[in-house]
């Protein structure tokens, strides 16, 4: 294959190295996905505290002095695949805890933190590093939102920028009184430049500098315009439409299929038998006893899921036969609500508080639906999951989730195109309105083969949307 291209890719996670959401997914899957298309992607991030071990042995590729109160170097790796640069600066990332919090909550210095980050990934790309320098340097989210602005503001020496919002509610905000330190010009201190709201974020930093945007799916870039989703960067949105696109996640089939899963009984849609073990065993292994359709929840539980709208839908779809297995952790509050729910339905809903990747995959498989009520979803990956593995996504007509799922619909059904349920808006009516349609379907044996078939078929692996990113890079060459 033809090289087509160099990108440096800059994030603060990265499948198989460290994750806490779908950003980690979409950051290690890109590297494989666009090496198919000819396009030889780097990803730098941190060296956190559980990854420096690993580092150890690998070659200093680049040394960074003065990097906001110490000595940063990067060193470079192959891990499954990926070629890593880990940005080892112990002042800033050997810390107990996840890449954004301690034991107390949020690291105080997490701007600096990815700043540094930032401004080293700028630095790398500018000047190339051991013979490599790319064409082309790609930020995901606030973390690495000040890399295209410390390339526009300290000089780009050529090289394209991209930056890629993976969810907008997180926005990178820094008093002010930061400018000096965060290495931003006070030129730029003004609304049509760095200033937000009278403080900085780093998102918008990126937004207002990248020579492109992307997010993760055309029906969030189009969200993104209007007040209730672009969170306080509509404007910026709108004023750079036309550098602003949507190009959807997709999933790791390597790591996501039924038939070749080494988590699950394996099935395919062609001999659905291993379904049925594997759904048999997920009762079990929940100590569940469930008529109807048994659904499953695996999420980060915050308000942006609408994890608060299950207690007020369940009991309707428990009395319906439903049963409900939940796997996920985050706002105690909504943690507790699933307990209550627990104890209230013994043999009908099971719970699984915390983080559990191969347990994830047993749910996949075992289940008959996937439920993400999300209020908004920049792309969502678990309803693809659900696809996938046959168990219907259930899901709110936002964003992503409305790009990904085809509503069964009587049209939609009648043509045989159907891939699951959608509803709107996210709220408790909407969404038991679904679930009662969903334990309709699952009554009908017909129609439920018919749509879980045309789900398991719908492609959702990363081949449309690499070329897409290759194009996007393909256009912003000399
Ligand atoms: P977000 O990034 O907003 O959390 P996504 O749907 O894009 O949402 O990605 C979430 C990813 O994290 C998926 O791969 C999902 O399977 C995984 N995940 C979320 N919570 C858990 C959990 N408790 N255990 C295992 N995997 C989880
Ligand atoms: C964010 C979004 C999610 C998306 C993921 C990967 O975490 O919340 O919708 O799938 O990023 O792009």
């Amino acid at each position: 294959m033809k090289m087509q291209g160099r990108v440096l890719s800059v994030a603060s996670e990265c499948v198989p190295l460290i994750k806490t959401g779908g950003l980690a997914d979409v950051v290690g899957a890109l590297p494989g996905a666009l090496a198919g298309v000819g396009w030889d992607m780097r990803v730098l991030m941190p060296a956190y505290r559980a990854l420096r071990a690993l580092a150890a042995d690998w070659p200093e590729v680049w040394r960074e002095d003065g990097l906001w109160g110490g000595v940063g170097v990067v060193r470079m790796g192959v891990v499954a695949g990926i070629t890593v640069l880990l940005l080892d600066a112990p002042h800033l990332f050997d810390r107990e805890g996840g890449p954004y919090s301690g034991p107390q909550g949020d690291w105080e210095d997490n701007a600096q933190r990815f700043a540094a980050l930032s401004w080293v990934a700028a630095r790398m790309a500018r000047e190339g590093f051991g013979g490599w320098r790319p064409d082309v340097l790609h930020a995901h989210d606030w973390q690495g939102g000040l890399a295209p602005a410390y390339l526009a503001y300290g000089g780009a020496a050529g090289v394209k920028t991209v930056i890629t919002i993976h969810n907008i509610a997180f926005q990178g905000w820094a008093a002010a009184s930061m400018l000096g330190e965060l290495r931003l010009p006070a030129s730029e201190f003004h609304p049509g430049a760095l200033e937000y709201y009278g403080g900085l974020s780093s998102l918008k930093a990126g937004m207002v500098t990248a020579d492109r945007i992307t997010t993760v799916s055309p029906t969030y870039a189009a969200e993104l315009a209007r007040a209730e989703y672009g969170m306080g960067l509509q404007g910026v949105i709108t004023a750079r439409a036309d550098v602003v696109s949507g190009i959807l996640n997709g999933v790791d089939t390597g790591v996501w299929s039924p038939e070749t899963d080494g988590d699950v009984l394996n099935y395919s849609v062609k001999s659905m038998k291993g379904k049925a073990a594997a759904r048999a065993a997920l009762c079990a292994e929940f100590g569940l006893d469930v008529p109807g359709p048994l659904a499953i929840v695996v999420s980060r539980m915050t308000d942006q899921k609408g994890i608060d709208l299950i207690p007020m839908v369940l009991p309707d779809f428990i009395a319906a036969g439903g049963g409900l297995a939940i796997l996920g952790s985050g706002d105690p509050a909504l943690e507790a609500a699933m307990r209550g729910l627990h104890q209230r339905f013994p043999g009908r809903v099971g719970l699984r508080v915390g983080y559990d990747e191969a347990l994830s995959h047993r749910m996949f498989a075992g289940a008959d639906a996937v439920l993400v009520p999300s209020r908004f979803e920049p792309c969502g990956l678990t309803q693809m999951y659900g696809l996938r593995y046959g168990a219907l996504p259930v899901v709110a007509a936002v964003g992503g989730l409305a790009d990904t799922v085809i509503h069964a619909s009587p049209a939609a059904m009648a043509a045989g195109v159907a891939t699951g349920i959608t509803f709107h808006p996210t709220d408790a009516i909407a969404f038991a309105q679904a679930l009662r349609q969903l334990v309709q379907l699952y009554g009908d044996q017909k129609g439920w083969g018919q749509v879980q078939k045309n789900a398991m078929k719908h492609p959702v692996g990363w081949e449309t949307s690499a070329a897409a990113y290759a194009a996007l890079y393909q256009g912003l060459l000399p």
